[in-house]
């Protein structure tokens, strides 16, 4: 076993990057790299090779990587540089075909800003991840890589898929129906797909509605151009239309615009969905009826803080709806505010009890600020 193997072993658990540069003849790939990536909730390596101009990536454990390492890449790069996170060596090929170590000064320490990196590190879908959809929604460049204007929607697509697959690892049912309201351009619908379909191997059909007939065009598209059977796109309006009327195991909004996301939640509801995910937006409703009416008076001063209040009262109703109907909910910050000032999701499980106090609060609260509001109202 040369040395750069067993220093490989050795720091596996450590590890930030590997590379392997410099090939001894034309048969190998001009430049290899490995790197960590966190898959199913466990630690993979990702073997990156390149060549033509393409990379190609495997996604491989602990010991297979070692296997592969030591079976057809030690030896054949003259150079090779590994970082783990406490240190960093250059190794050589000597005329022995064994490797030189030269220094092993500790890794630079990551600085506070790269925090985004290392979250990186643990999306489910990281950077590199081969999801060719992402590439025709234009999230991903042809050969993975974020395109830089769509890396917030790719955090939040991301955080978005962590949470459901926290919930399910722990329910571990192996199919699943997923509804998706206003899915608009389909990042969260496709990634969804791809995590428990294509990656995960189970059975899963996946719906998403939009009003907008052109964009549910091109996602029907995409999801047939990679034979996505189980992932279909309608043009309905989810306050007015019919929709579909099996067996739900979860519903899914993500800025679904004003109370488009109150009828996704009333059909959750009714449908008895187990799980909701839930992320509103553009909570106009109540903003454009309160009026003054108690100790909530002083919100209204303001354009601003009324137009805030507006939306987290709109959302704590949404909460005390959905608990009266049966659901345990949290509300939680599912990404930081600087990624999206829209960034409070509630995150809603049937636990099948039900009462009626949270309506009747929410009732007295509409009757005193004289407005109205839509999932309240649904749910008489
Ligand atoms: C801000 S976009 C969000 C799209 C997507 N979920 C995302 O996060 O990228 C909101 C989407 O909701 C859709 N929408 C709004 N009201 C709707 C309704 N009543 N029925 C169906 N779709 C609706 C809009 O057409 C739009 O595509």
């Amino acid at each position: 076993m040369s040395r750069l193997t067993q220093d490989l072993a050795a720091g596996l658990d450590r590890l930030t990057k590997l590379v392997l540069s410099q090939p001894i003849d034309k048969t190998a790939d001009p430049k290899v790299t490995v790197r960590p990536v966190f898959l199913r909730g466990g630690r993979m390596y990702q073997l990156e090779r390149f060549r033509d101009n393409k990379a190609f990536q495997e996604n491989l454990d602990g010991e297979s990587l070692l296997r592969r390492f030591e079976g057809e890449l030690d030896g054949r790069y003259r150079q090779a540089l590994l970082v783990t996170e406490t240190e960093s060596a250059q190794y050589s090929l000597n005329a022995k075909g064994g490797y030189k170590r030269h220094g092993g000064a500790a890794a630079v320490p990551r600085p506070a800003a790269a925090e985004g990196n290392d979250r990186q590190k643990q999306y489910l879908i990281p950077e590199g991840e081969a999801v060719p959809a992402l590439v025709d929604l234009g999230v991903f460049t042809r050969d993975f890589r974020i395109v830089r204007a769509k890396y917030d929607k790719y955090r939040q697509i991301n955080r978005f898929l962590e949470l459901i697959d926290q919930a399910f690892r722990e329910d571990g049912r192996e199919e699943l129906t997923v509804l998706d309201f206003g899915c608009g351009k389909s990042y969260l619908t496709f990634i969804l797909y791809w995590y428990f379909a294509v990656k995960q191997g189970r059975k899963v059909k996946i719906i998403g509605y939009d009003l907008k007939a052109d964009v549910v065009e091109h996602c029907n598209a995409v999801a047939e151009k990679y034979g996505y059977e189980g992932l279909r796109f309608v043009r309905a309006d989810v306050s007015r239309d019919v929709l579909y009327d099996q067996r739900v195991d979860m519903v899914v909004t993500l800025h679904a615009c004003d109370t488009a996301t109150d009828y996704a939640l009333r059909y959750a509801v009714e449908k008895g969905a187990d799980y909701i995910f839930s992320v509103p937006c553009c909570q106009h409703e109540i903003n454009l009826q309160m009026k003054k009416g108690g100790e909530l008076d002083v919100f209204l001063r303001h354009g601003i803080v009324r137009e805030r209040m507006a939306a987290l009262l709109t959302d704590e109703i949404r909460t005390l709806v959905l608990e009266d109907m049966g659901y345990q909910v949290d509300v939680i910050e599912f990404v930081d505010l600087d990624n999206s000032p829209k960034n409070l999701m509630l995150r809603a499980r049937r636990s099948g009890k039900r009462s009626d106090k949270g309506r009747a609060l929410a009732r007295e609260i509409a009757a005193r600020y004289g407005f109205t509001q839509t999932l309240l109202e649904l749910t008489k």
